[in-house]
């Protein structure tokens, strides 16, 4: 139960407990495959909860026996960021030390005169202090990150390894090296499954479907799911705890403003608590999301500015126009000089990630970010 003088609302990073709104039918359907070795890749939007997902569903599979480890590599670079990363997340498993030290151990052999950090109270090197893989070369750090992959296949009976925004392996220029690596790992480890999750449809897509990429329908797809009605339910409670009415319709209207990110839900609502609101209605849902996309105007003014005006046009339309969006008559509305250009600009945006793909609906696209969305609606209205 939270204490009456905490805000029931978080929003930002991953949320356990009470603030997460439970998933259980996803949570059985990932844990079906991964429990028959089936590799699943989990793609959903940003900030849709897929990190807060993950960590609940390790929380339950962990006590049925599996050793679990997430490796975050929304911010990889290079193979030595990649490997950096990875034992990182190592590290920050107590169980998981020894394992670490044993691959250190190896890697000392592969560059004997690696400077190791001293542990202070021993005098010894301590692997779990910290690396400084600045030393290893190209050659070494894939050689680094073939033998962790193989160590992955100790770590217990039973393990699952989520790679968090994987998609970030593909964009390396590496031409596939990466990926082929991690492919050929799906046959050598036989008691790992892996779970990835993204957000780049786009991407993805290509990564999975085209047949001359290494993880060709090697991985079962499951597109992460909106909330269903019960979580406006769930929010109207958590108000209720804190002594707010809030109306279904202000909640409702809410999720549709912003593309059902729960992120965002938890952010207006946290607010609206925050200034004491003791009823909360449309109006008042509104008014807070137009403080905090305004709050935000000078990023979204720079990337604005980052783009050509096309570009920032089709931006207009993308954000106004729910769909039909190349029909002469928008066109015209929104000075775009023809259908092919239109494409051009919104190909552009989606490789910029600041749009991507719709899925279903043709002549719709969905913007990475819906806050940023709300923003250009208020600020350039039609
Ligand atoms: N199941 C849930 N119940 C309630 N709120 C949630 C849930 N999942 C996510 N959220 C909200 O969304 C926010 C972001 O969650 P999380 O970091 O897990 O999303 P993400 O998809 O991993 O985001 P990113 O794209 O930034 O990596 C949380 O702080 C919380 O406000
Ligand atoms: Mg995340």
């Amino acid at each position: 139960m939270v204490k009456l003088t905490e805000n029931p609302f978080k929003f930002g990073n991953p949320v356990h407990g009470d603030y997460y709104f439970p998933r259980p039918e996803l949570t059985n359907t990932v844990r079906q495959f991964l429990s028959n070795h089936i590799h699943v890749v989990l793609m959903g939007p940003r900030r849709f909860g897929k990190t807060s997902f993950v960590f609940d569903l390790f929380e339950h599979i962990e006590k049925e026996g599996y050793v679990c480890l997430l490796v975050d590599i929304f911010n990889v670079t290079s193979h030595r960021d990649f490997l950096h990363q990875f034992l990182r997340a190592l590290r920050k498993k107590q169980r998981l030390k020894n394992r670490l030290k044993n691959w250190w151990k190896k890697i000392g052999r592969l560059k004997p005169h690696l400077n190791l950090e001293i542990d202070p109270h021993t005098g010894r090197p301590n692997p779990s202090l910290g690396f400084s893989l600045g030393q290893l070369d190209e050659e070494e750090v894939r050689a680094g990150i073939q033998d962790l992959l193989d160590e992955l296949t100790n770590l217990g009976d039973k393990v699952v390894i989520a790679l968090d925004e994987f998609q970030q392996i593909s964009q390396l220029e590496d031409k596939g090296w990466l990926e082929a690596t991690v492919r050929t790992h799906f046959q050598k480890l036989p008691n790992v499954s892996f779970l990835f999750t993204g957000s780049r449809k786009g991407i993805i897509s290509d990564m999975l479907n085209d047949p001359s990429r290494p993880l060709y329908r090697s991985c079962q797809i499951i597109e992460f799911p909106s909330f269903g009605s019960s979580f406006s339910d769930w929010v109207i409670l958590r108000f209720r705890m804190v002594g707010v009415k809030c109306s279904t319709e202000a909640i409702n209207h809410l999720r549709a403003l912003v593309q059902d990110t729960p992120n965002y839900v938890q952010m207006v609502c946290f607010h609206l608590v925050a200034l004491a609101r003791t009823a909360v209605d449309i109006d008042d849902v509104e008014e807070v999301l137009d403080t905090v996309a305004r709050q935000n105007a000078y990023a979204y003014q720079t990337l604005l500015n980052s783009l050509t005006l096309a570009q920032q046009r089709a931006l207009r339309l993308a954000a106004n126009e729910k769909h039909s969006l190349f029909q002469k008559e928008q066109l015209v509305k929104y000075e775009i000089s023809s259908a092919p250009a239109l494409h051009n600009s919104i190909k552009a945006l989606k490789i910029k990630g600041i749009l991507d793909e719709e899925g279903t609906a043709k002549g719709r696209v969905l913007f990475d970010d819906p806050l940023f969305a709300y923003w250009l609606r208020i600020s350039f209205p039609m």
